[in-house]
């Protein structure tokens, strides 16, 4: 069978777009429905009685595949709630500073820029230049603006507009050293590229598991070190240890039980990791990586604009190539889809647009080639000004 027919993707698309929100396989998709039945078949055995150990069980499966404890891990909707749930929680005060880079997700840049100008804090970008030639220019660039009022270190693991892997590790062993916080934006790691966040300098990190580890829409997780629980604030409040739970954790208390909701997203957790188990061994992964370095030769030849990778080990299963100035982004992505039903996204990063190729399993060599042969059709076609 073709692998295609795993997953319920409209067969006229080319879909290069793994990344912006995964996509869903029948049989995790059939899972959730039956978690659903379930739920609706007895709704206060499953919601009343049964909440906290369905979840427990689901997070325990969760904390060995990214192999942390379960009672640092919750569940929540989206990377950009955990995320949120973060930043609002850490006690920012005025002149406090926080250090991005200049490759965050639009959203998440907006998202501190507010909560900082709320706290009388800042937020500082930190300049990464591309392509990142080593680890330790990559920390230098960071620690030229530590100073005395850093309070937090923020940086995407795996960046979106660019689909680049952060070397975060040794960066965030020294932010622990001087006592400052470490939120890390996993929004595309977990299904990716593996983590073991236990011994990670983490303090926070933020995951999806609907992009890269299959999960239905709206599955994700925030985890927090031991010693960074007490910090976190709920911004829903609801029973916490009020309500009889299995758990002695009041991180998990008060981060889980939110009133009522669907959790049968979370529920589908550990059909996920068997399924990537099955699937994305290193033989599937090692196609893919080919796959993507096939693609990435194509688009480099076609474009010519400067590379923002040394070699492909930072990508692994996203790669993107920056677009010349004169084409117009927005219109070659729109020509990509109307003309050629091949979806592929184009995005503004620092003044630069960016088109990103993601690869999964069900991925292969003939739509990586047809678009590469649409794109270089269109690139001369969509010219700015040229509408
Ligand atoms: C780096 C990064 N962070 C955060 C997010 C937000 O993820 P979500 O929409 O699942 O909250 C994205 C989405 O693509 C992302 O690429």
């Amino acid at each position: 069978m073709e692998i295609k027919n795993l997953f319920q993707l409209n067969p006229e698309v080319v879909f290069l777009n793994h990344g912006s929100f995964g996509a869903c396989p029948k049989p995790v998709m059939e899972e959730y429905l039956t978690w659903q039945r379930k739920m609706e078949f007895q709704p206060v055995e499953f919601l009343g009685r049964n909440h906290a150990s369905l979840l427990k069980t689901s997070r325990e499966k969760l904390s060995e595949f990214l192999q942390a404890s379960p009672d640092d891990l919750v569940y929540v909707s989206n990377a950009t709630t955990a995320l949120n749930i973060i930043a609002w929680s850490i006690d920012l005060k005025p002149g406090d500073e926080v250090l991005g880079t200049n490759l965050e997700y639009g959203a998440m840049d907006r998202m501190w820029e507010l909560i900082c100008l709320h706290k009388g804090a800042k937020y500082i970008k930190v300049q990464i230049d591309l392509p990142i030639k080593s680890e330790e220019l990559f920390v230098e660039a960071f620690m030229r603006q530590v100073n005395g009022r850093t309070k937090v270190i923020f940086a995407s693991m795996i960046t979106s507009s660019t689909a680049l892997y952060l070397p975060l590790y040794k960066l965030c062993r020294i932010a622990n050293s001087q006592g400052i916080i470490s939120v890390i934006d996993g929004a595309h790691v977990p299904g990716q590229f593996p983590v073991q966040l236990d011994i990670s300098p983490f303090d926070f990190f933020a995951g999806n598991c609907h992009k890269w580890m299959f999960a239905p829409k709206g599955t994700a997780f925030l985890y927090a070190k031991k010693n960074v629980q007490h910090l976190i604030k709920p911004l829903i409040i609801s029973w916490g240890k009020e309500i009889d739970t299995l758990n002695n954790s009041d991180f998990i208390n008060d981060m889980e039980y939110l009133g009522t909701r669907d959790i049968s997203g979370f529920l589908t957790v550990p059909l996920c990791v068997s399924f990537l188990d099955e699937y994305l061994n290193q033989n599937a992964r090692a196609q893919i990586y080919d796959l993507l370095i096939y693609a990435k030769d194509g688009m480099e030849l076609i474009l010519k604009t400067p590379k923002i990778v040394d070699s492909l080990e930072r990508c692994i299963q996203m790669y993107a190539h920056q677009l010349p100035e004169n084409v117009d982004g927005k219109m070659l992505k729109q020509k990509l889809y109307d003309d050629f039903k091949i979806e592929i996204p184009v995005s503004n990063q620092n003044g630069k647009q960016f088109i990103r190729i993601s690869l999964q399993i069900y991925n292969i060599r003939s739509e990586v080639d047809f678009f590469l042969n649409k794109l270089e059709y269109l690139v001369s076609k969509c010219l700015v000004n040229s509408k």
